[in-house]
């Protein structure tokens, strides 16, 4: 027992003194004596020379004795790991590792756009349901069951309960805002609309829209007029220029559509804007009375304007996209290519 005690002395010495200048040095010392063939092993044999009544205390020993050989090893490990980096490895002077970052996708680049825009006139952004009932997407908005301007979109139904679709514009978030009743309302309501058409370059069956809802006393097609064409002079350019034509739409009146100058030809005539120089970018209009009394909102005292707009086709347009169904196939090829942009 004192000769194995002797000999672990000396051995802690020896071991004590290692020192390791790099991880060769390092492997070096774990197989010396850590490894199968190693010291620790092969002393760990001895117990068996060991009189029974003192194992106990000898396998105490051995044990502080391995501990103390892989204390060693971790530290010897981690010393010449820490050096090798700091001292040698290391040029601090490299440029980094490049580390592959997502992209945004350019349907969410045009609505941040957009919607940065109306914030800075103190539009407020809200969404709704994609699932929505008939009330909402139909009904409030002056658009009663079996009235002929249902058929200007093509609707999803759900299967299981035919009250439900899938909405087919965004103007069905204006009735969710003014129903819950808090007056003005200055709101941007952003989303994506499904719709039953062929798919194809140049539609599809779901896209996306951005609503705008301004409600007050005494808000005028003056009003409307002045922020939209705030909003495409930002968008386009200040030599931009607009024209509303008279239309139709069952939740306003007066109802327009709006129109800018061709921002590819600036006006001359392509085959963007078919040749007439200008291209066709929302729908707008004064919210009909009928919609304000749908939710409760008192059309005498309150009066407001409404515009929708499609998000996919000046996204088109801006980045020179060709085919409506890139947007929605995942190609991260196609994706990719708007890495930076913001
Ligand atoms: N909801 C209409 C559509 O999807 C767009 C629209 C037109 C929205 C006029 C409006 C509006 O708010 O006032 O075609």
């Amino acid at each position: 027992m004192t000769e194995l005690l002797e000999k672990l002395d000396a051995y802690k010495k020896e071991i004590d003194a290692v020192t390791a200048e790099n991880e060769k040095q390092v492997e070096e010392f774990r197989i010396k004596y850590l490894g199968t063939k190693g010291l620790v092993k092969s002393i760990m044999g001895e117990m068996k020379n060991v009189a029974p009544e003192r194992k106990k205390e000898a396998g105490q020993i051995l044990n502080e004795f391995k501990q103390f050989v892989e204390t060693k090893y971790e530290t010897l490990k981690a010393a010449s790991t820490n050096s090798e980096h700091t001292a040698s490895s290391i040029d601090l002077s490299l440029p980094a590792d490049d580390f592959p970052i997502g992209s945004r996708h350019p349907v969410a680049l045009m609505r941040n756009r957009i919607v940065s825009i109306f914030q800075r006139l103190g539009f407020a952004v809200a969404e709704g349901p994609e699932i929505e009932d008939d009330w909402h997407n139909f009904g409030a908005l002056n658009l009663p069951a079996h009235h002929p301007a249902r058929d200007m979109q093509d609707t999803f139904y759900v299967q299981t309960n035919p009250d439900w679709v899938l909405r087919t514009h965004t103007s069905s978030v204006q009735i969710r805002e003014m129903e819950k009743g808090k007056l003005p309302i200055r709101m941007l309501m952003p989303g994506r609309v499904y719709r039953n058409e062929t798919v194809s370059a140049r539609s599809h069956c779901f896209f996306h829209q951005v609503e705008g809802l301004y409600i007050d006393e005494n808000v005028s097609f003056a009003d409307l007029k002045q922020t939209l064409y705030f909003f495409v002079k930002e968008m386009y350019g200040k030599d931009v220029k607009v024209r509303f034509r008279p239309s139709y739409f069952p939740f306003t009146e007066p109802s327009a559509e709006m129109d800018v100058t061709c921002f590819i030809c600036g006006g001359d005539g392509c085959n963007i804007c078919k040749k007439t120089g200008w291209v066709e970018i929302l729908g707008c209009g004064m919210v009909h009375p009928n919609v304000l009394s749908n939710c409760n909102i008192d059309p005498n005292k309150y009066t407001g304007f409404a515009f929708g707009m499609g998000i996919e086709r000046p996204a088109m347009l801006k980045y020179g996209v060709k085919d409506l169904r890139l947007f929605s196939e995942n190609d991260v090829r196609f994706l990719k290519q708007f890495t930076g942009a913001i």
